[in-house]
């Protein structure tokens, strides 16, 4: 089942919940939002009482990717503001592990991010400690990159992985997602496709949002 996860780094933020109730009516049911501190990656955005206000205002499940360097402190914030996936980068996370089993226990679904510049290798021993694995196909703090074309072999590793352990977890991706690669990334094993420009960006963001979809999922029916 492929979600796109419409992010709203790339939002008109003077009119952050008519764009919001746009994607949710042509059938959004999960949002991306970005936290930046400006110090693990070079932008602020967004804190908990803007996911608080927005978890008031949709009931779509709210992934919330933290760009921080210290995750340990803030996610179980995130979570009391709203956030019901929490992600981490595993470049920061020097207790991984245990910051993953925090994230659960807190009452919401565990990510773990991993940035162009570190292999899938490094998941190794807390396979079985996360919910879903982001695969960052740009490096982080900005939206409207190039998508970094390496990305794709490491959902096929990921994929691979999820098969020979018997594993559910979900495989994300998040960064210069568009009409034109989506197929790809979908054959390649991403179920859950973060898309920002080509949402928001666009001149009707639901529609855009919609033709996403169909072009992800038309990549994996089968010929007739
Ligand atoms: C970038 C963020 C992304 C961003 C993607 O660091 O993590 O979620 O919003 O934006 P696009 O889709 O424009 O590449
Ligand atoms: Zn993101």
């Amino acid at each position: 089942m492929i979600e796109i996860l419409p992010s709203i780094l790339a939002s008109d933020f003077t009119r952050l919940g008519e764009q919001i109730e746009q994607v949710e009516s042509a059938g959004a049911t999960m949002l991306h939002l970005d936290v930046m501190d400006g110090h693990f990656v070079p932008n602020l955005t967004i804190g908990p009482p803007v996911v608080a206000s927005i978890r008031k205002f949709t009931r779509m499940t709210l992934d919330v990717h933290l760009m921080i360097e210290d995750p340990d402190f803030f996610a179980g914030i995130f979570i009391q503001s709203g956030a019901d996936c929490v992600s981490v980068h595993q470049e920061v996370c020097r207790n991984l592990d245990r910051t993953l089993r925090h994230i659960r226990s807190e009452g919401a679904r565990a990510g773990v991010v991993l940035n162009p510049a570190t292999p899938v290798s490094t998941l190794s021993e807390v396979l079985d400690v996360f919910d879903y694995v982001l695969v960052m196909s740009v490096n982080p703090g900005f939206g409207g990159q190039e998508f970094i074309p390496r990305s794709l072999e490491k959902l096929s590793q990921l994929r691979s992985l999820r098969s020979q352990h018997g594993l559910e977890f979900d495989i994300e991706i998040d960064g210069g997602v568009t009409r034109d690669n989506s197929g790809k990334i979908a054959a390649a094993g991403a179920n859950w496709l973060v898309a920002g420009t080509s949402v928001f960006g666009a001149a009707d963001p639901g529609a855009a949002y919609q033709e996403l979809k169909q072009a992800a999922e038309s990549a994996l029916r089968p010929l007739a």
